[in-house]
Order: C-alpha cells, then sequence, then structure tokens
C-alpha cells in the first residue's frame, strides 16, 4: 500500500505491506536513524516517537495505521525546539550507551510540552515505558530540571 506521512513537517510518500512497521518506514524508507530499537516488542521505549502529537511504540505501529498521521522523530524534535535541554540531557549524565535516548528525550519534550514544569513524580510516570539500564534515572532527572528552568 502507498501512503503519505508528514514526517518532521515534512510531506513524505511511502509504500510497503500493510503490516510494515513504523520504526522499519522511518528507519528503512526515510533514513531517520535517531529512532531506535531496542526490544521490538513494545516492552522499552527506545522506539518512542510522536504520533498525532502522542508517544507511542512505533514497533508496534503498522504501516496501515500510518495513513496522513503526522509523526515527529528525534531529529525534527531536536531541531525544533529545546536544545538547551537536549545539551542538558549530555552534560548531567542522562546519556550513558544512548540506547535508550532518542525515545526518552521525544517522551521528555512530549511532557515538557503540556507540562513545562514537571514534578519528579510527574517525570517518573512519564518515563515508566522508556527502560534505560545505565543511568539510574538520575542523570535523566537532572535533565529534566534544567529543561524546566530554561523554559
Ligand atoms: S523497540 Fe519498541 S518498545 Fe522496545
Ligand atoms: S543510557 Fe544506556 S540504556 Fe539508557
Amino acid at each position: 500500500m502507498k501512503s503519505e506521512l508528514f514526517v518532521n513537517g515534512k510531506s513524505r510518500v511511502v509504500e510497503g505491506h500493510p503490516m510494515d512497521r513504523l520504526l522499519d518506514i522511518l528507519r528503512d524508507e526515510l533514513g531517520l536513524i535517531g529512532t531506535k530499537e531496542g526490544c521490538g516488542e513494545g516492552e522499552c521505549g527506545a522506539c518512542t516517537v510522536l504520533m498525532n502529537g502522542e508517544p507511542v511504540l512505533s514497533c508496534l505501529i503498522p504501516r496501515i495505521q500510518c495513513e496522513a498521521a503526522t509523526v515527529e522523530t528525534v531529529e525534527g524534535l531536536a531541531a525544533a525546539e529545546a536544545r538547551a535541554f537536549l545539551e542538558g540531557f549530555v552534560s548531567d549524565g542522562g546519556v550513558q550507551c544512548g540506547a535508550c535516548t532518542p525515545g526518552i528525550i521525544v517522551t521528555a519534550l512530549a511532557l515538557l510540552r503540556d507540562n513545562p514544569h514537571p514534578d519528579r513524580q510527574e517525570v517518573q510516570t512519564a518515563l515508566a515505558g522508556n527502560l534505560c539500564r545505565c543511568t539510574g534515572y538520575e542523570g535523566i532527572h537532572r535533565a529534566f530540571d534544567r529543561g524546566a528552568e530554561d523554559e
């Protein structure tokens, strides 16, 4: 099937099997390799992107659900907003191996759009679906605190 998506503000026409995953459309068809695959089965959050403004797990979204969708990936979000937050993510130790980082950044920016000053509980709730094996989450929370200060 052929479908049109709006990815990071641009119209993109893609074609393939209806059950192809949005994750593969982004990485393999559109070259947006910032979105990562972790578990591939909806458990880790590494593949998180925004679809129609909401965080979704792109490893679970089939092409057939993507027609006319607005998709924002870490590339688009990083270029568009919250540069100080992203820099803080690095300097505050929110990134170690980096496997989880794009998904956490997408989830983080979605939260900060709705709630520029989340408290720790709100951050923990938002990140409940984003697993990080490396950081212990403290650096991630410091980056959130800095992002909220910079709003
Ligand atoms: S790769 Fe999608 S949730 Fe893990
Ligand atoms: S930085 Fe390695 S899994 Fe999060």
